[in-house]
């Protein structure tokens, strides 16, 4: 059976993780090459972990930022999280940590490493369909996968943040290239995944962790703003549906390489066929709705096909925009390219 190699470009909308989604023409187009997107030549290597060692930096005002900046990303819970004391800290609205999905404090190849990312921004952002910068993509994890609010910009918090991926960054020329960056690309089954199936390698492979309910196991008692061991996959204190992790391909592509807990890239522990009917069960339970999701993609034309909300402008069914084939939705997106383009640009 034809498999569809789902290359980043096409998991991101716009391979807008990447130096190489600043050309909007390559988005929404299986043609980014995967090669490129795995190990783009003269790419930039991430160091071994003592390289990010911010208890080195000095005690000024950028070291104390960025090992602040790093304190939030791995315990993003104890300072901004739902249960924090202060009220006027709540941005986020669950208690994931940043590093929950950027995982090593964002320093580990293919699990949406934060090294190099002062570099690569400002992007092209299909999501907005605009040129976005460091700050407002931070914020666009805040909105999703925190299911919470903005930072200001002139936070301390938003300073911290950037100040580390500043120093995550040293040494990546400006819109360089990072080996490892984003996720790799996925090869999915062309056909629609199976959450039936998914839950028996759930409970096979992930509810030792996360629980059979898939609400993981907290790190101390409710509302002591902890934060997890395990972080929930679904319910109410997740991710939600407007985060990237919601979507299918992207789900299934940080699956296989990154869990259980462990998975290097290259070392799999799950196949293809288990990390996409696995995400899929992952995806079918409930979690916070984002509101106004129809404005996301403002330009349609270069809308993720595993986007699985309003408008479909393809006019396929919403079961496949959430499940699959993708194969299809992709030929069919190509097709319909240029009118959708010559439509957003009135
Ligand atoms: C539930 C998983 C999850 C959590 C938690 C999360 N993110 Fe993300 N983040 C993603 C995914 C997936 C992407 C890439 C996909 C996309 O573009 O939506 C991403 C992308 C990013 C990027 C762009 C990286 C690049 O190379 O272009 C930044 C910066 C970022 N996140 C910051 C944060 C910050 C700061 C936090 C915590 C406040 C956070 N994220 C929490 C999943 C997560
Ligand atoms: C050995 C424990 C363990 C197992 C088994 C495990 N995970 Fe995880 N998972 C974690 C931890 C811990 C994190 C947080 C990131 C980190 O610290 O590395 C995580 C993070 C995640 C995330 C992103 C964060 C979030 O809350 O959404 C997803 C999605 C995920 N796991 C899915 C799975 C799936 C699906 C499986 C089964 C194939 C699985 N995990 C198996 C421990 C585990």
């Amino acid at each position: 059976m034809l498999k569809h190699l789902i290359t980043l470009g096409t998991l991101c909308a716009t391979g807008a993780l990447h130096a190489q989604g600043s050309a909007p023409a390559a988005a929404a187009s299986a043609s980014v090459s995967a090669t490129q997107a795995a190990a783009p030549a003269g790419a930039f290597v991430i160091r071994p972990a003592d390289a990010y060692d911010t208890s080195k930096l000095p005690d000024d005002h950028y070291g104390r930022l960025a090992r602040y900046g790093k304190e939030l990303t791995d315990r993003t819970f104890a300072y901004i999280g739902p249960e924090v004391k202060n009220t006027k800290m709540r941005f986020a609205g669950n208690n994931l940590a940043c590093a929950s999905c950027h995982q090593a404090s964002a320093t580990k190849k293919f699990a949406i490493p934060w090294v190099g990312a002062h570099a690569t921004f400002p992007q092209y952002r299909a999501r907005e369909d605009e040129v976005s910068t460091v700050e407002e993509r931070i914020n666009g994890c805040m909105e999703r996968s925190m299911a919470g609010k903005k930072l200001p910009l002139d936070s301390r918090e938003m300073k911290a943040f950037v100040t580390y991926m500043h120093f995550l960054s040293r040494d990546v020329p400006t819109g360089g290239k990072v080996e490892g960056q984003g996720l790799p690309p996925f090869k999915a089954p062309n056909r629609r995944a199976d959450p039936a199936v998914g839950s028996t390698v759930y409970a096979e492979k992930c509810a030792s962790c996360h629980g059979a309910e898939g609400a993981g196991l907290r790190a101390g008692a409710p509302g002591s703003a902890t934060g997890y061991t395990f972080p929930p996959l679904w319910g109410k204190d997740s991710f939600n549906n407007g985060a990237g992790m919601s979507r299918l391909l992207f789900a299934s592509s940080f699956i296989k390489t990154n869990m259980p807990q462990g998975t290097q890239y290259g070392q799999p522990q799950v196949t293809d066929d288990e990390a996409y009917d696995v995400a899929a069960f992952v995806l079918s339970h409930p979690r916070p709705v984002k509101a106004h999701l129809e404005r996301d993609f403002p330009g349609r034309w270069n809308k993720p096909v595993d986007s699985a909300f309003p408008p479909y402008v393809d006019g396929a069914p919403a079961d496949q925009h959430k499940y699959g084939p993708f194969g299809p939705l992709q030929d069919n997106m190509k097709a319909l390219k240029d009118t959708l383009m010559k439509s957003s640009a009135k």
